[in-house]
């Protein structure tokens, strides 16, 4: 019961049904419950969602579904409320959600690039806004921020994906060290090639699976387990010692 007594919101964790592909928000849920904690789960995913939720209610888990786009502050202000209204607090943040967003730099196009920074960047940084007062009010908290190897490295594509993942990295440094001294901390998470909802697509594709492969020393793609497992840890009193920091988890990719 790594988790025990916490509250945590994850955004973009509709994926999370059993017997299906989940996404990193989804796997996070199920090994936050399992932990001990209370789980809101907000998407804009919300038959997803709330099947997610009303499955972990179903196990006898403390979890509801609020509907929250990251881009929009209003819906932010009313997912926070819904934890601490429901379940009496708020320790964990995972700022999670997000899309993919193909191109060159000549091929992306300003709505590609807005769209890009808005999920990313602007979701992010309105989530952590949001949970930092509900944190203080307990003493502390952990913000989990999602960000890619790609927020890392570059690549042949993606573009405005990679610049705005890129933000999420150095945003999480700032305000871990704004609000280190409060005992809220803020890391981010780099997950490699992972088979999500998100990537499902892409993968069906042999040879975009084969340019994923070719460039991960252990020569396979990873679980979204693989990743909530390091959320977990970052979300738990474990890595107390540990703020502003970059949990890598790609088999290699980016060592090389
Ligand atoms: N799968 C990978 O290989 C990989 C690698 C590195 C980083 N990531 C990142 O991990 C995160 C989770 O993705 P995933 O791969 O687990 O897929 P996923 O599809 O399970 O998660 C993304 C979720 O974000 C939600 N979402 C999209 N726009 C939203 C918005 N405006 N407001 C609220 N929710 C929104 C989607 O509905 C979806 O449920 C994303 O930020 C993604 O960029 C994924």
């Amino acid at each position: 019961m790594r988790l025990e007594g916490k509250v945590a919101l994850i955004s973009g964790g509709a994926h999370g049904v059993e017997g299906e592909m989940m996404g990193f928000g989804g796997a996070s849920a199920r090994l936050f419950v399992q932990e001990g904690a209370k789980v809101v789960l907000g998407d804009i995913a919300v038959e997803d969602g709330e099947k997610t939720a009303s499955q972990l209610r179903d196990a006898g888990y403390d979890a509801l579904f609020v509907k929250l786009d990251v881009t929009n502050e209003q819906d932010w202000e009313n997912a926070v409320r819904t934890a601490v209204t429901n379940f009496g607090r708020l320790d964990i943040m995972v700022n999670n959600a997000g899309t993919g967003g193909p191109g060159n730099v000549e091929e992306t196009t300003e709505d590609i690039w807005d769209g890009q920074m808005d999920v990313h960047a602007k979701g992010v940084f309105l989530g952590t806004k949001h949970a930092i007062p509900e944190m203080r009010k307990v003493g502390g908290g952990s913000i989990i921020n999602i960000s890619s190897i790609y927020g890392l490295v570059g690549s042949v594509g993606s573009t405005a994906y990679h610049a705005a993942k890129g933000a999420i990295r150095i945003f999480s440094k700032s305000a871990a060290v704004q609000y280190a001294s409060e005992n809220i901390r803020v890391n981010s998470v780099h997950p490699g090639f992972i088979t999500t909802p998100l990537t499902r697509e892409g993968l069906k594709n042999p040879e975009r699976e084969q340019f994923m492969l070719d460039r991960i020393p252990m020569g396979r793609i990873g679980d979204p387990d693989e990743i909530a497992k390091g959320i977990v840890y970052l979300a738990s009193d474990e890595s107390s010692y540990m703020t502003g920091s970059e949990l890598v988890i790609d088999g290699g990719m980016t060592a090389q």
